[in-house]
């Protein structure tokens, strides 16, 4: 479904993407692992094509140089440059780290601004399926999204993402600093996300609560793919055991 290709971003004369290849299955879970600065949202945005709007801002005021080169195919077709509204449009869509939800906007107006590619009746029915996947959120439904707790904020940034209907959803350490509790919570919601016939790509620092879920996996190190497997291979890599596992 998604090829990237011998990509490389570069800011400035930094490189934040180093040659990187990996595929997403069609119908799959796949986990791209990474520490700090591994370049881990440097990917979602290239995917999402963020990257692509970041760079045409940084042209236009003569800041920062963005490089970006190699091939980046979903579906067979190359959308390596094509703006990020049009990448929604065919299914790609991205819940960001630490997503900055409106806060001043309660938790139906925020789904429904998050669903403005999206046709009306549709948006409907994609936040009753939003209130399915997290019940929790059903007695929030109105209370400002700034009032909410970093989990109840994690719930809305996903629900966000998926009342724009993804084909192949995003999701940028969607984990990030959650309870132990909360995480398997949401790994759970992932899963459940993921019978709905939405493929996915997850990033995070550590695999431990993804595990159960993914089909597989890619480790970053500085912008370079350093390992690459089935769960299976990533659970039984001493590497991965001792660097992302914790154990
Ligand atoms: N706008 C930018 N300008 C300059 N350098 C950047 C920019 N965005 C990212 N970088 C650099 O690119 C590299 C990759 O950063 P990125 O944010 O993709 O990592 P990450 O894996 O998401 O890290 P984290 O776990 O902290 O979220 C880092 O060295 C970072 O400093
Ligand atoms: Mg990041």
């Amino acid at each position: 479904m998604l090829e990237v290709k011998n990509l490389m971003v570069f800011f400035e004369n930094a490189i934040a993407l180093n040659d990187l290849s990996l595929e997403v299955e069609k119908g799959k879970i796949v986990a791209v692992l990474g520490s700090n600065s591994a370049g881990k949202t440097t990917l979602m945005n290239t995917i999402s094509g963020l990257l692509v709007d970041m760079k045409k801002k940084e042209d236009r005021r003569g800041g920062e140089r963005i490089t970006l080169l190699g091939a980046l195919k979903f579906e067979g077709e190359d959308i390596l440059t094509i703006k990020p509204s049009l990448r929604v449009r065919k299914g790609i869509v991205l819940s960001r780290e630490r997503h900055p939800v409106f806060r001043e906007s309660d938790v139906v107006e925020n789904l429904k601004i998050a669903g403005y590619l999206t046709e009306k009746h549709k948006v409907k029915e994609e936040m009753e399926d939003v209130f399915q996947l997290f019940p929790h959120l059903t007695k929030l439904r109105h209370r400002k999204a700034g009032l909410l707790s970093g989990g109840e904020q994690q719930m809305l940034a996903i629900g966000m993402a998926l009342v724009a209907r993804p084909r192949l959803l995003l999701m940028d350490e969607p984990l990030l600093g959650l309870s132990p509790a909360i995480q398997s919570d949401l790994a759970r919601a992932i899963r459940d996300i993921h019978k709905k016939n939405i493929t996915i790509l997850v990033t995070e620092q550590f695999a431990r609560p993804l595990m159960p879920i993914i089909d597989r996996g890619y480790v970053i190190e500085n912008g370079m793919l350093v390992i690459s497997g089935t769960r299976e291979e990533l659970a039984d890599n001493p590497e991965v055991r001792a660097s992302y596992l914790g154990v």
